[in-house]
Parts: C-alpha cells; structure tokens; sequence
C-alpha cells in the first residue's frame, strides 16, 4: 500500500469518526434544551387552565390572556352595557342572538350574556372569519361605526362586527359567534380559563336572549 494511499484511508476514517462524534454532540446539545423545558411549561402549551383575578379589571375593561396558544378576552361590562346587549335595536341585528350554534360556547353560557356571571365575558379573541384579532370598541356611536353601535367588537380585517357578548353581526364576513371557552369561578374574584364548572354552579335561570341573574 502506497504512503498517500494510507494517508487517505486515515483522512476518510478521522471525517467519518468526526461526522459520528459532530452527531452525538448534536443529539447531546439538544437533551439540555428538552430538559430545560419545565413540566409546567409545557403543560401550559398543552392547554393547561390559567386563572385570572377578576377583581382586578376595573367595569367597561378588559385583559387579555394566552390559554392554549390563543389570546381570551376578559370584559369587566357595565350595567350600561349588560343593558344594551338586550336591547330590540341590537337584537335584530344580530345572527344567532340565542347562541344556537352549539360549537361557540358551552351550554353554560348559552344565555343572554353568554356568560356564568353577567359582568364577565371570557371570549377566544379570534374573528370566526379568519382568526384576526378584532379591536375591542365599547364606545357608543363612533362615527366610523354608525351611530347605532352600541359597542362590541370590530374586525378591521373584513368588517366581520360582534356585539359585547361576542355575537355575530347579520351580513358580515364572519359565519358564527366569537368561541366561549370552558371556565369557571374558582371563588368569586378567580375565574379559571379550559376548565368547566363543577356541578350546580353553572349559569342558571337566563333563557337564551332575555335578561335574568346568572349562578345560584
Ligand atoms: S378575519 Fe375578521 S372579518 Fe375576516
């Protein structure tokens, strides 16, 4: 065997061994970044509940929290706004004003405020059209929304327009209500988002479409 033959018998053999080494450095490397990925991390980017203090939005705001990779409103709504969302005028503007669709929300807020407790609103904050962010707009009578808007939620994407329940305008882009997620009052200031309540202590006494006081 020739000297340069030899010399590159070694060459192949030294890539081939640092090929293999470079790889299990790889796989090495990549342990640390698995691990360093806490069990409550991940869990929250599986859907895990997030609990939100209530008490702490003040009347006609709202927050905005990340459950399940999606952003969820949560509406602190005035006696003024509770009372606009039974209003006739809003009412026939609507398309599933009793919340029909059984998909956007569970039976607990299939009510007139789609809600356990009127003042609260826990909506996914995602258009029905194509999952835009819709921009919240509680005041009343804007001049870019006409003055019979009696606050809700715009999507400046197609013109889809929600009303403070999350209910679908008629003649919009949008097919159906803003989702209701799962939730439920852990105590009267928590609310837990991706959780449904216990037993007996959903909303109760509210047809679909008309007024009444929720949880008992
Ligand atoms: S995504 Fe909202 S109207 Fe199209």
């Amino acid at each position: 065997m020739h000297h340069g033959e030899v010399d590159l018998k070694r060459r192949t053999l030294l890539a081939a061994t640092t090929a293999v080494l470079g790889g299990a450095g790889l796989v090495a490397a990549s342990i640390p970044f698995i691990r360093s990925m806490s069990p409550s991390a991940r869990t929250r980017a599986a859907g895990a509940p997030v609990q939100v203090d209530v008490s702490k939005i003040r009347a006609g705001m709202q927050i905005t929290v990340e459950w399940r990779r999606k952003p969820v409103w949560v509406l602190h709504r005035t006696p003024d706004m509770l009372e606009r969302l039974t209003g006739k005028d809003l009412l026939r503007h609507l398309a599933d004003r009793a919340s029909e669709v059984d998909s956007q929300q569970p039976s607990y807020a299939r009510n007139a405020y789609r809600s356990i407790e009127p003042e609260h609103l826990v909506v996914i904050a995602l258009c029905t059209h194509l999952k835009c962010v819709p921009r919240f707009r509680p005041e009343v009578g804007p001049p870019d929304l006409g003055r019979d808007w009696p606050g809700g939620y715009f999507c400046p994407c197609h013109g889809s327009k929600f009303d403070l329940a999350g209910r679908v305008y008629k003649n919009v882009p949008a097919p159906t209500n803003l989702v209701i997620p799962p939730h439920r009052y852990v105590d009267d200031k928590v609310v837990e988002i991706g959780v449904d309540p216990v037993a007996g202590d959903e909303a109760k006494g509210v047809e679909p479409g008309g007024a009444g006081s929720h949880r008992g």
